[in-house]
C-alpha cells in the first residue's frame, strides 16, 4: 500500500488516531529508509504533544517488532521469564536476580544494553568481570537456558530494528519523553525477545528517567496494558529512585555488591527489591517460593558461579581496583539527605559512565556510600568514597557530591516499593 506520510504525520498533527495500516506502512518504510528522518521527528513531535491510543500504541509495538527477528523459546524445557527496570542509580538488581530466578527452574533471557548517560548499563557491570563475554549467538542464548537457565547478554541488532532507528532520532530532536514512544520502544525489545511473562521496574525520582509518580505511574500503566495485549503475563513495580540503591555504584563496584546480596548479605534496600521482583517472575512463572531462601542457602550464589562461566567469566576473579580513591567527611551533624542524580552524575564523571555511544569505561571507578539517606552523621564521619583511574576527574565528581548530600535537621528513607501494578 502507498501512502503519503505527509498525511499521515498532518492526520496526527491534528489529533486524529492512525490506523494500522498507517502506522505498519510508516514504520516499514521509515526502516527502509523511504520515510526520512526530518519526517519521522515531525512524527514523534506530533504524538508527544498528542499522544497516541491504546490500539495505536499496540499497532506502534507490532510494528517495531516486526521490524526485525523475534525470538522463540517455546521449545525451551522451562518456563521463561525477564525484568526490565527503566534505569537508575546503583541499579544492579538484574545480576543477583537472574540467577535467583534460575535457581528456581525458571529460564531468564536477559538481552541487555551498554549504560548512557548517569545510569550505568548491565553489559558494562558483567565486562568488568575478566573473561566476561556479552555477545553470544541465538543458538549459544538458546543452550545456556537450557543448560544453566540464566543469560544475560547483548541484545542483537535483529531484535526491532525500527526501535533502535526511531531512539536515535528522538535523542536529538527532544522526543525522547513522549510516554508511546518509551513505551512501544522498550515493550517492542521485550517481546521481540520472546519471554513468556516480564516484570517492569519503573523507577521514580530525582535519579530516573521518570521525575514524578504521575508519570511513572501512566508509563506503568501503559507498559503493563502493551504486555498484557501482547499475550505476555506482564506487572509492574514503581520504585524509589530518589537516592542511590544500596552502597555501591559503578561496574566492578556493583558486581562486588551484587555478589554480597548472592551470599546472604548486602544492602537491604537491594535485597528487598531482588526478593520482591524475583517472587513476581516467579509468580507469573506458575512457581510460589519466598526467594530470599535460595539467597541465604547458596544456591543463587551457584547459578550466578555457572552463569558467568558459561560466558568466560572467572567468578572468582579480583575485582579491578582504581588507582585513585578520595574520601568525603561530613562537615556537621545531622541526618543524611542524599541525592540519586548527584550521585549517578559522580560516578559517571569518575568514568563508569560514557559521554556518547562507543566510549570506553572505566570498570574501577565509581562512587561507595558509607552512608546513605535517611542515616544520622556527625562532624568528621566518612560520607563516600570516589573512585577512579584518572585523577583530575576527582574534582569534578566531589562538586557533584557536593550538592548531592545534605545533612539536615530531619531525613527519612521511603519504602522502596511504592506501587504495584498486575
Ligand atoms: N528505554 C528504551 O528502551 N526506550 C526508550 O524510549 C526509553 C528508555
Amino acid at each position: 500500500m502507498t501512502l503519503s506520510a505527509v498525511e499521515v504525520i498532518v492526520k496526527k498533527r491534528d489529533r486524529g488516531e492512525l490506523t494500522k495500516s498507517e502506522i505498519d506502512w510508516l514504520i516499514s518504510e521509515y526502516t527502509q529508509g523511504s520515510v526520512t528522518d526530518e519526517q519521522m521527528s515531525s512524527l514523534a513531535m506530533a504524538i508527544l504533544l498528542n499522544g497516541m491510543s491504546r490500539s495505536e500504541i499496540n499497532h506502534l509495538t507490532q510494528a517495531m517488532i516486526d521490524s526485525g527477528e523475534r525470538m522463540d523459546f517455546s521449545n525451551l524445557s522451562r518456563p521463561t521469564t525477564d525484568k526490565h527496570s527503566t534505569g537508575g542509580v546503583g541499579d544492579k538488581i538484574t545480576l543477583p536476580l537472574a540467577p535467583l530466578v534460575a535457581s528456581y527452574g525458571v529460564a531468564v533471557p536477559q538481552l541487555s544494553g551498554r549504560g548512557l548517560g548517569h545510569t550505568g548499563g548491565t553489559l558494562d557491570k558483567l565486562e568488568a568481570i575478566p573473561g566476561w563475554q556479552a555477545s553470544l549467538s541465538n543458538e549459544q542464548i538458546f543452550s545456556q537456558l537450557e543448560k544453566v537457565g540464566a543469560v544475560i547478554c547483548a541484545a542483537g541488532s535483529g531484535l526491532a530494528p525500527a526501535d533502535k532507528k526511531l531512539y536515535a532520532l528522538r535523542d536529538v530532536t527532544g522526543t525522547v519523553e513522549a510516554i508511546p514512544l518509551i513505551a512501544s520502544s522498550i515493550m517492542s525489545k521485550k517481546i521481540a525477545e520472546g519471554t513468556a511473562s516480564l516484570v517492569l521496574d519503573v523507577k521514580v525520582g530525582s535519579g530516573a528517567f521518570m521525575k514524578d509518580m504521575e508519570s511513572a505511574s501512566q508509563l506503568a500503566e501503559t507498559l503493563v496494558s502493551i504486555g498484557k495485549d501482547s499475550g505476555v503475563k506482564t506487572s509492574a513495580f514503581l520504585t524509589d529512585m530518589s537516592t542511590p540503591l544500596g552502597r555501591k555504584i559503578g561496574n566492578a563496584l556493583e558486581v562486588e555488591e551484587s555478589v554480597e546480596v548472592l551470599s546472604g548479605g548486602g544492602p537491604e534496600d537491594v535485597v528487598e527489591l531482588t526478593v520482591q521482583i524475583a517472587a513476581e517472575m516467579l509468580r507469573l512463572s506458575g512457581v510460589d517460593a519466598d526467594p530470599r531462601e535460595n539467597l541465604s542457602n547458596g544456591k543463587a550464589m551457584d547459578k550466578w558461579r555457572e552463569m558467568i562461566s558459561a560466558q568466560g567469566g572467572d567468578p572468582e576473579a579480583s575485582m579491578a581496583k582504581a588507582k585513585h580513591v578520595e574520601q568525603i567527611h561530613a562537615d556537621s551533624d545531622g541526618s543524611l539527605n542524599l541525592d540519586a542524580l548527584g550521585v549517578g552524575m559522580a560516578s559517571w564523571r569518575l568514568g563508569a559512565g560514557r559521554e556518547k555511544q562507543g566510549d570506553s569505561v572505566q570498570s574501577a571507578a565509581g562512587v561507595v556510600l558509607h552512608k546513605t539517606q535517611g542515616e544520622k552523621v556527625s562532624s568528621g564521619d566518612l560520607l563516600a568514597e570516589l573512585h577512579t583511574d584518572t585523577e583530575e576527574k576527582i574534582q569534578g565528581a566531589k562538586q557533584d557530591m557536593a550538592k548531592a548530600t545534605k545533612i539536615e535537621s530531619e531525613s527519612s528513607r521511603m519504602s522502596i516499593i511504592l506501587k504495584e501494578l498486575r
